[in-house]
């Protein structure tokens, strides 16, 4: 039996469950990345727990897709992630550029791609990496890598490694690798044995013409009006004032769960980092004392930066452990007490809407699900607000003609 009181997402009328799949605009998809929510999660919590001018904190952000709900919704997104291909997406959604400005940039790169690719050497580049790439790709990545390094304009630069992060590899002609995954980085390894077996080719890629692809699918829907900000700090030593934010939505490193580094280090390798030296720095545990050691750090920096008489939001998993389900949120919710805050509701996510008859089943029969802790400092009662998803739509938005911009 739990202490807190238990809802279930379905049972929600307006619940993000009901929202269309894939439903959020086209920049969120700039890449895929193990481990998030959906777009309809943080818009229903940024919608009922904060309101327009209020700023929205994402401590573990991820892709980004927390902060850039809020900025779309005429709220202030803040994104932090130890992560770097995180940050870089985290601010990308935050602070995206203009179509045009990407697209006069690909135009001035194209004769020095040309030039520059033909002068490269791939003989320093790790194995590992050519067991993805055709020597003719390859060497216009890296040509497109120091262009985009040695762009003056940060939000730029930004914003097209994130468009390349994207395209770095895949299952499609969009992308620049082998056939592979597109949301995490898979093990050479792997990779180079399934090539043996099936036969495939490494494709030659022309990158910029992919990248103008990738940045037409991006922005077809446009982008945020208002700017947020992004951070690549521990989240348990956030760079925010006391009492700076009006909500907290987040979803912490899964206990047990992901291995964020390895997941993403291609797209690491890409942006110039190692990937075990990330690893070392991420938070990621086998040990349950260390995962509330650690929540307990992180729950005493939201509190600090969070204002009186606001919301947390944390989304976190059902993990098995020992053969035994562990519902975190029950586990986090007394660490939470303890440091001042209350737990409002826990609600109980996860089992798909075919499977009706599982609605009445309560938690912790073996049914892998999210379970979200709604935690308060002080009181806070949601806004009454209706989500009609069939119309639920974006309130500051920015779209430029594609057409006019393509010229
Ligand atoms: C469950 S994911 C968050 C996903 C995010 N909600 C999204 O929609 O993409 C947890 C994140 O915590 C980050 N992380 C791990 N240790 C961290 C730390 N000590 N400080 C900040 N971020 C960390 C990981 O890089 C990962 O992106």
């Amino acid at each position: 039996m739990s202490r807190y009181k238990i809802i279930q997402s379905y049972s929600i009328k307006d619940s993000w469950k009901y929202a269309e799949k894939g439903w959020g605009i086209s920049l969120h998809r700039i890449c895929s990345r193990t481990g998030s929510f959906p777009p309809s999660l943080a818009y229903y919590f940024i919608m009922k727990y904060s309101k327009p001018g209020d700023k929205v904190l994402d401590p573990f952000s991820g892709k980004g897709t927390a902060p850039l709900e809020a900025c779309l919704n005429n709220r202030i997104g803040i994104g932090n992630d130890l992560a770097p291909e995180a940050y870089v997406l985290t601010k990308a959604k935050t602070r995206p550029v203009r179509y045009r400005d990407v697209l006069n940039w690909i135009e001035s790169a194209k004769p020095k791609v040309i030039q520059r690719a033909s002068n490269y050497s791939i003989d320093d580049v790790e194995e590992k990496v050519k067991v993805f790439y055709s020597k003719y790709t390859l060497r216009q990545i890296l040509a497109v890598r120091d262009l985009i390094n040695e762009l003056e304009d940060e939000d730029l630069s930004n914003f097209l490694k994130a468009l390349m992060l994207g395209i770095l590899h895949g299952p499609s002609n969009i992308h620049l690798s082998i056939k592979s995954s597109h949301s995490f980085s898979m093990s050479p390894g792997y990779v180079k044995r399934y090539v043996k077996e099936y036969g495939f080719r490494k494709p030659r890629r022309d990158v910029l013409k992919c990248l103008k692809l990738k940045a037409e699918r991006v922005f077809r829907d446009g982008i945020p009006a208002l700017r947020g900000s992004a951070y690549m700090n521990d989240a348990r030593n956030l760079p925010l004032e006391e009492e700076d934010v009006d909500l907290v939505i987040t979803s912490p490193p899964y206990f047990n769960m992901q291995t964020y580094a390895w997941d993403n280090w291609l797209r690491l390798w890409f942006l110039g980092y190692n990937y075990k030296k990330v690893k070392e720095k991420l938070f990621q545990t086998n040990s349950i004392m260390k995962f509330k050691a650690f929540i307990k750090d992180c729950l005493k920096e939201f509190f600090r930066v969070l204002r009186w008489n606001r919301a947390a939001i944390l989304v976190l998993g059902s993990v098995k452990l020992n053969g035994k389900i562990v519902n975190m949120a029950e586990e986090v919710g007394p660490i939470a007490e303890d440091i001042g805050f209350n737990v409002q509701a826990l609600i109980s996510d996860g089992i798909p809407k075919s499977n009706k008859y599982l609605w009445y089943l309560d938690g912790g029969q073996g049914i892998d699900k999210e379970v979200i802790l709604i935690l308060t400092k002080g009181e806070f009662k949601p806004y009454n607000i209706q989500i009609d998803w069939s119309n639920a739509k974006p309130t500051s938005i920015v779209k430029e003609c594609m057409e006019a911009a393509a010229i």
